[in-house]
């Protein structure tokens, strides 16, 4: 599927601006308000935000519901433009060449614009056409998409008979019928089973190993730790964090946690107990959660331990690696998922 993007570019005349070394993608000081609309007050979804990716990149926006993921995506995807600061992608400048940009990209937005009443492969096929396509290259290149999106025997059902997570590998499919370098997935795999979303990170790991560029967006933890080379941890429009998720694991918190349930009668003495441990030799740091106590050390079972000798006994005591979600409850105060 890689195999006329120098022609693409030659096409565009861009080749030259495609050095190896400099970044795929660079924002500075990137700002999105959305006006004042109706009652409601302008809004600042992205605050001036820097963030620049290599290409052969999987690169991750990681936040909650609200944290401006989409807005900087829509930037990204040229559809809606930065109220300040600059977007330099492909070695164009977003706000100036957003049709030569689209061009050479993928777009998966949050909420799949399939066409209901079309078959999965008209969808490809008008698609295609939008890009300028022949008519030719479209249906070869139909064919290998549905092939990749495993969607080869519903290829003449309409969308509508489709479950979710085949909608979603469609939408995929359809965002690479131009052969994009670099592809935006927003929210990939929210609402779907479990099931659907392992086969859907799966096709994203052959897209990444054929060279594709991925920049995804997620409020899954576990989706930016199986995805993602590296992130940036979003908040209220800016970004809290940066870097892969094993050192952002490292530098914010310990390498275990010990998640510790008590029965109502007993929890407050015990919040109060286990407080107590921390900081101390074992135990750095305790969050506590509406229904949950979560003990940060390096070795989860020695800080049961500790507990145990404070004369705790928790109705459930389970010990884990750490993960993003930690790193974003303690960088916020929050959980991810509410
Ligand atoms: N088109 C829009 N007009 C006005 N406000 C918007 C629009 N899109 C998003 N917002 C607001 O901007 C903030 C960030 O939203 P969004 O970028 O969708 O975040 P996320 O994708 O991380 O959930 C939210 O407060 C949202 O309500
Ligand atoms: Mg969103």
């Amino acid at each position: 599927m890689q195999g006329d993007t120098a022609s693409q570019a030659a096409t565009l005349g861009v080749a030259g601006e495609r050095p190896s070394t400099g970044p795929l993608v660079e924002a500075r000081k990137l700002t999105k308000v959305h006006p004042a609309r109706g009652g409601a007050a302008a809004l600042v979804a992205v605050d001036g935000i820097d963030f620049r990716l290599e290409r052969g990149e999987a690169f991750g926006f990681l936040g909650p519901n609200g944290a401006g993921k989409s807005s900087t995506m829509r930037m990204i995807a040229c559809v809606s433009p930065p109220t300040s600061g600059t977007l330099r992608m492909l070695g164009m400048d977003a706000a100036t060449d957003g049709s030569a940009i689209r061009a050479r990209i993928g777009v998966v937005p949050q909420d799949d614009s399939l066409d209901a009443a079309l078959t999965v492969r008209e969808n490809l096929l008008v698609y295609g056409r939008y890009f300028g396509l022949s008519r030719a290259t479209v249906r070869e290149r139909s064919d290998k998409l549905l092939d990749f999106a495993r969607l080869e025997d519903k290829a003449d059902q309409r969308v509508e008979t489709l479950s979710g997570g085949m909608r979603r590998r469609l939408t995929i499919a359809r965002s690479l019928i131009n052969d994009p370098e670099l592809l935006l997935l927003d929210e990939p795999t929210t609402g779907l089973d479990p099931q659907a979303r392992h086969v859907l990170w799966e096709r994203l790991f052959q897209l990444k190993s054929q060279g594709v560029t991925l920049i995804l967006t997620t409020h899954y933890m576990d989706e930016a730790e199986q995805l993602c080379d590296r992130l940036v941890i979003m908040d209220g429009g800016r970004i809290v964090a940066e870097g892969s998720p094993r050192s952002l694991i490292d530098a914010h918190v310990t390498r275990e946690v010990l998640e510790l349930r008590f029965a109502d009668a007993d929890r407050e003495k015990a919040t109060d107990v286990v407080l107590a441990l921390a900081p101390g030799p074992v135990c750095q740091r305790v969050d506590v959660l509406p229904d949950r106590l979560l003990v940060y050390a390096d070795d989860g079972d020695d800080a049961l331990a500790v507990v145990n000798a404070a004369g705790l006994e928790p109705l459930t005591a389970l010990v884990r690696r750490a993960s993003l979600e930690d790193v974003f409850l303690t960088l916020t105060g929050r959980s991810l998922v509410e």
